[in-house]
């Protein structure tokens, strides 16, 4: 029953806390804030500049008089008509003017003051301030300012003491009373327009992100076809979707391996396997003599072994490549191991008459390595190189240090690899002759004598990546091959 509530206040959360709402509030609230600031700072500016000219305009008038005053002391009739004259002239800024003799009895005063302005007021209000400005409110509600000064000239007629001035600012008080009204009718309209035009502006802005969730929403290991197309993005959003992009074409280039990886496994279990049932099935379809069984028995031996060889390759580089594998480093004399692994080859070497030399290094090179790893890696190479080395041929194993790096070379005088596959012979089950090797793996004769499953330098490769090292290849076809092992001397 409460759901309803609770879904509409979750919902205006859910609003709240969006980032276009965010940036809209934001927007806003400075936007209204920086207007009322401004209008504000305007609206005095105005009103001090309005009294500011009232002020001067009175401070005029009183010098005015008081210079009449000055010349003409006898003369109240001709400084009456003056006054009336000008005061009458006036159509907008009305000014009415009293002057008094000492004992505060009005000698003149202009028509129509008593009718404004409660005099009695204007004197309280301007008693004990000469020459100060005050604000007073007319009979009819009109707004003024006064004040009240000594006529400081001794010969004046009548001993005129006192000089009032009063100035009709009506005009004034309605200037900043129109001003006040747009001031507020602005400022509303703005709050109503800031929010609806900067909540457009942040969905503008912020719409290349929802593209970009959308496209990884869409994006499954069965669709890695997906793209971010960032033209017209700012370029923060358009270096993210770039980045993006390069990510899923990793992923994309990730998933092809693997897959083909799992097919080329499946490829080469199956060979093997079917070569075993094959020569079963044949050798069971009738009866055979115990040399014809022996005949199959080996076969099927061979062939398992060269299964569990690849299945070990296999669990050796899922092992390698976990981010959890360790290595046992210890220290290593390189050069003996060299030797260890040229002794282990030599018999394999001299029956296809190959020469298997280590190069002696200069001074001993001992590194802190994982013993057994290293021994596969270079193993693996030298083994490559005897099946690619014909009669005659030889192959030499070296070792040297410099610069805190130790590298491991192996090098033969054999067939080279054509140019063109260089570049993936350390590529997961990548073999040269692949098509007729593995033709050859197909027949029943047990192919595996051609050699490998293509995992032998992917082997190489991630052992020196786990020893924080690397490989390279260099061939000429027809010249020979050499292999070289980098890794810091720890
Ligand atoms: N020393 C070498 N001389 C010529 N070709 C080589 C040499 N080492 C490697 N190759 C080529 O690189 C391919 C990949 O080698 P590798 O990964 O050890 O697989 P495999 O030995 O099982 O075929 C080999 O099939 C071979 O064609
Ligand atoms: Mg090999």
């Amino acid at each position: 029953m409460s759901s309803t509530p609770n879904n509409s206040s979750s919902a205006a959360a859910r609003v709240r806390s969006t980032l276009a709402f965010r940036l809209t509030a934001a927007y806003s609230l400075v936007g209204l804030l920086l207007l009322l600031l401004a209008t504000a700072g305007l609206y005095t500016v105005l009103r001090i500049e309005l009294d500011r000219s009232t002020d001067l305009f009175l401070a005029d008038k009183l010098h005015v008089l008081r210079t009449l005053l000055r010349e003409r002391p006898d003369d109240l009739d001709g400084l009456r008509e003056e006054i009336e004259l000008e005061s009458a002239a006036r159509r907008y800024q009305q000014f009415y003017i009293r002057l008094l003799d000492e004992h505060g009895v009005p000698v003149l005063t202009t028509p129509g003051m008593t009718e404004q302005l409660d005099l009695a007021e204007l004197v309280s209000r301007t008693r004990g301030h000469p020459e100060h400005l005050v604000s007073m409110t007319g009979r009819n509600g009109q707004a003024f300012r006064v004040t009240s000064a000594t006529a400081a000239v001794s010969a004046a007629p009548a001993q005129i003491d006192t000089i009032e001035i009063a100035i009709d600012v009506a005009q004034e008080e309605g200037l900043l009373r129109r001003y006040r009204f747009w001031f507020w009718t602005i400022l509303l309209a703005t709050a109503i327009l800031f929010p609806l035009v900067g909540y457009r502006i942040a969905r503008h802005g912020i719409r290349p992100i929802e593209e970009i969730a959308a496209t990884a929403r869409r994006i499954t290991s069965a669709n890695l076809r997906e793209r971010i197309r960032a033209e017209g993005y700012p370029s923060e959003l358009a270096s993210l979707a770039e980045t993006f992009n390069e990510m899923v074409v990793r992923l994309e280039g990730s998933f092809e391996q693997i897959s083909r990886f799992t097919a080329d496994i499946a490829h080469d279990l199956r060979t093997p396997i079917n070569n075993i049932r094959g020569e079963a099935e044949v050798a069971l379809a009738r009866a055979r003599t115990v040399e014809e069984y022996r005949d199959v028995l080996e076969s099927s031996l061979e062939e398992s072994v060269r299964l569990s060889d690849l299945i070990g390759d296999l669990l050796f580089l899922a092992r390698a490549e976990s981010p959890l594998t360790d290595l046992h480093r210890q220290p290593v004399n390189v050069g003996e191991l060299l030797s260890a692994v040229r002794e282990y080859y030599e018999a394999t070497a001299s029956d296809g008459g190959v020469s298997l030399i280590a190069a002696d290094s200069r001074e001993p090179i001992t590194a802190a390595l994982d013993r057994p790893m290293m021994l596969r890696a270079v193993s693996n190479l030298v083994s490559n190189a005897i099946a690619h080395t014909p009669r005659g041929g030889s192959i030499t194993l070296a070792a040297s240090a410099a610069d805190a790096e130790i590298w491991i070379h192996v090098s033969d005088t054999g067939a080279g690899i054509p140019t063109e596959a260089l570049p993936r012979v350390f590529d997961r089950f990548f073999r040269v002759d692949a098509s007729r090797s593995r033709a050859s793996a197909g027949t029943t004769s047990g192919g595996s004598a051609s050699g490998g499953t293509g995992l032998g330098l992917a082997i190489v490769q991630s052992i020196m990546t786990l020893h924080g090292g690397s490989a390279a290849i260099a061939s000429q076809p027809g010249r020979g091959t050499c292999v070289t092992l980098r890794m810091p001397l720890l």
